[in-house]
C-alpha cells in the first residue's frame, strides 16, 4: 500500500549523515532521489525519502546535454539553491561538476565550501577512488561531509569508452574494493556504488563500515539511488536496465500539452470559470462611452 504524504508522521526530523550510518547499522535501507528544481524536492521531502541529490545528471535530463561534461559549478549552485528552498528534512547533497574538484585541492575544497556556503546544501558529491582520497580529506578536514561515487563514474565516460558496467573482472573488481575501503578511510560519510557487480556491490557493502548506496548494484547495498527523471517517465532518450520507471509522465505531459492546444483551437479554454468580470454597471457605463466617440 502507497503512503500518501499527508499520511506521514509529523515527527520526522531532519535527516543527518549520521543517521544514515545508523540504518546501516540498524540494517534499514537507506533511500536517494535525485532533484534539480523547488516542487521536485518539496515532493520528494514531503515522500519521506532520506537524501535528495542535486546530481549532475541534471546537464542530461533537465538541460539536454549527451553526457554531464558541460555542467558548471554555476550551473550546480543555480539548481541546488531551488532544491534547498523545497527540501527541508533530507539531507541534501550535492554533485561537484566536472573539472571543480580535479585541478587541485585549493580549487577543490573551495568549490565544495560553495555548495554549503551559497547553496544550502549539506555535503557534496565527487566521482573517483583512490586518486581522489587526497582531496576528500582536505574537503572533510574543513568539516563538509563527503559522499563517494565509484564504479560507473560519468564524467569519466570518455575514459571508461562509454557508459558501460565496471568491475566485471578479478583485476578490476579488487581495485573498486580498495577505492572503497580508501575512500571510507579518507573519511567519506557514504559511497555510491553504479553499475557494478550485485555480488560485488554486497561484498563491498558488508566490508564497510559507511552506506553504500546503490545504483545498477543489486539489492546487497545499503541504499538505493535513481534519477528522478528515469522513476518519473520523464527522460525519453533512454533508460538503463536498471532503472525501474514508477510513471510516464512524458505520456502525461505530451496528453497535457495536446488536450491544451485543441481546447484553445476549439475556444472551449478559457470557460467562464476561467475569466474575471466587470460588474455589468461599469460595463454599460464603458460601452455607452465608447459608442458616443
Ligand atoms: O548525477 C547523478 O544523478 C548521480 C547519481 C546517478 C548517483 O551521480
Amino acid at each position: 500500500m502507497s503512503t500518501h504524504p499527508s499520511d506521514l508522521p509529523q515527527t520526522r526530523k531532519k535527516v543527518t549523515t549520521l543517521a544514515l550510518r545508523r540504518k546501516k547499522q540498524r540494517g534499514e535501507a537507506i533511500t536517494m532521489l535525485t532533484a534539480y528544481d523547488y516542487p521536485t524536492a518539496l515532493s520528494i521531502d514531503q515522500s519521506g525519502v532520506d537524501v535528495i541529490l542535486v546530481g549532475d545528471s541534471l546537464g542530461m535530463v533537465v538541460l539536454g546535454y549527451s553526457n554531464t561534461l558541460p555542467v558548471t559549478m554555476d550551473d550546480m549552485l543555480h539548481h541546488c539553491r531551488a532544491v534547498a528552498r523545497g527540501a527541508h528534512l533530507a539531507l541534501l547533497i550535492g554533485d561537484m561538476p566536472f573539472m571543480s574538484y580535479q585541478v587541485s585541492i585549493q580549487e577543490a575544497v573551495r568549490n565544495a565550501g560553495c555548495f554549503l556556503q551559497e547553496a544550502g546544501m549539506d555535503a557534496v558529491k565527487l566521482e573517483g577512488g583512490n586518486e581522489r582520497a587526497d582531496v576528500v580529506r582536505a574537503i572533510v578536514s574543513c568539516g563538509i561531509p563527503v559522499m563517494g561515487h565509484i564504479g560507473l563514474t560519468p564524467q569519466s565516460v570518455n575514459q571508461l569508452g562509454g557508459f558501460r558496467p565496471q568491475g566485471l573482472n578479478l583485476e578490476a573488481a579488487r581495485r573498486l574494493l580498495q577505492d572503497a575501503l580508501q575512500l571510507q578511510e579518507a573519511g567519506c560519510f557514504s559511497l555510491v556504488l553504479e553499475s557494478v557487480p550485485a555480488r560485488l556491490a554486497e561484498l563491498i557493502s558488508k566490508r564497510l563500515e559507511i552506506p553504500t548506496i546503490g545504483i545498477g548494484a543489486g539489492v546487497g547495498c545499503d541504499g538505493q539511488v535513481l534519477v528522478t527523471h528515469d522513476v518519473l517517465g520523464l527522460f525519453d532518450r533512454f533508460t538503463p536496465r536498471f532503472v525501474k520507471k514508477y510513471a510516464d509522465l512524458h505520456f502525461e505531459m505530451a496528453r497535457a500539452f495536446a488536450a491544451f492546444k485543441a481546447d484553445v483551437e476549439a475556444r472551449s479554454f478559457p470557460a467562464q470559470e476561467h475569466s474575471v468580470e466587470m460588474p455589468d454597471e461599469e460595463w454599460n457605463a464603458l460601452v455607452a462611452e465608447d459608442r458616443a466617440k
